[in-house]
């Protein structure tokens, strides 16, 4: 049996512009895991995950499900591109098992908004690999990933992607994506894998070594692609309201960068401000709440006990993320959160050294 994990992620500024090439967004990946079980199975594949079993089989390239294949997706074409660069490199390819095990849901089995489908896409090319005895770099896996997320999210950035390959903290660009698909039709993926991929830049941020990240859950599953989508089907990304959204976007996170890089705690909570305001305002924009009542609540009491924060990722619920200072009392924030049914979640960074 072979396993392997991947975690799950939280944006903590950038996001909705760094769905557009050239616009950065700041990504952490944390200690709660995806983790993926994989053993060989004779004449049928099966996939268990979520608490739903289904079997596929092989048909030609592609891997068909014995059923509908509502919520296997991201797994389907994670196995598909892996096994797709399996055969390059010469293997024959087998059936398996796959079990899928998430900690990035509550004991209920509401999902926080982790980003488990990236994390679950990872975690699965990465089984393959090691199934087959086939080396990769965390660049290469990142690409096999990213190719098995835009087949089902063509309008994702892969921010989440690279978060759960990566793990610790990045300041995260997207790729043209156009460029990417134009070069998968005329090269192999093992070529496709050696060239670099013009837009896309990832790249380590250390963060001060006094700054506290807090995580808040407001217990309502939100859809990213439903709020991407309006956000698309919105005529609002041909007017000016969008250029200067991705203008100030993008100028908010290189300050903050700047301040990652100067340990000015006080200026990244300055820019984590700025970045919630201008996410409010998208929002309202599009005419969609980003930042919804239970988000707002855990915002401002983050704010009246010192910290900064904002919504996380897609927004429309799932978590929130504020910055502290190591030191700063949170007894009392994580109180009030929870008389605002605000939960606190108690995770940390990871870096990829420890689980
Ligand atoms: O809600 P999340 O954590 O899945 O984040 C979505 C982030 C967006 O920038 C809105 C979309 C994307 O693909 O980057
Ligand atoms: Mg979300």
């Amino acid at each position: 049996m072979i396993n392997t994990f991947a975690p799950g992620k939280l944006y903590i500024a950038g996001e909705y512009a760094v769905v557009e090439p050239g616009y950065p967004a700041i990504i952490v990946a944390v200690n709660k895991f995806i983790t993926v079980y994989l053993k060989e199975t004779f004449d049928k594949g099966s996939i268990d995950s979520f608490d739903r079993i289904i079997y596929w089989n092989r048909e030609k390239d592609s891997i068909i499900l014995d059923g509908e294949d509502n919520g296997f997706s991201y797994i389907v074409s994670a196995i598909e591109i892996a096994e797709e660069y399996v055969k390059e490199k010469g293997k024959k390819l087998d059936f398996y098992h796959i079990e899928v095990d998430s900690e990035l849901k509550s004991e209920e089995g509401r999902k926080y908004g982790l980003g488990s489908s990236a994390a679950i896409v990872v975690a699965t090319v990465k089984a393959i690999l090691k199934y087959y005895n086939i080396k990769a770099t965390e660049m290469e896996i990142f690409k096999l990933a990213a190719l098995a997320n835009i087949n089902v999210n063509p309008k994702g950035s892969c921010g989440d992607i690279a978060a759960s390959t990566f793990g610790g903290w990045l300041v995260y660009k997207t790729f043209y994506k156009d460029w990417v698909l134009k070069e998968k039709e005329k090269n192999s993926i093992t070529d496709l894998l050696k060239k670099d991929w013009p837009g896309l830049y990832i790249d380590r941020l250390n963060p001060p070594k006094d700054l506290k990240l807090v995580v808040g859950w407001t217990g309502s599953p939100a859809n990213t692609i439903n709020l991407v989508n309006s956000m698309e089907d919105s005529s609002l990304n041909k007017e000016s309201i969008y250029d200067e959204f991705l203008t100030n976007s993008k100028k908010c996170v290189i300050k903050m960068i700047k301040a990652f890089k100067e340990e000015d705690i006080e200026e990244i909570q300055k820019q984590i401000l700025v970045n919630r305001e201008l996410l409010y305002n998208l929002g309202g924009n599009l005419g969609i709440r980003i930042e919804t009542s239970q988000l707002k609540k855990l915002c401002n009491i983050a704010l009246k006990h010192g910290g900064a924060a904002k919504s996380s990722g897609a927004g429309g619920g799932d978590c929130g993320i504020a910055i502290f200072k190591k030191g700063d009392n949170l007894k009392k924030l994580i109180e009030e959160w929870g008389k605002a049914n605000i939960y606190y979640l108690p995770l940390k960074v990871y870096d990829g050294k420890e689980e």
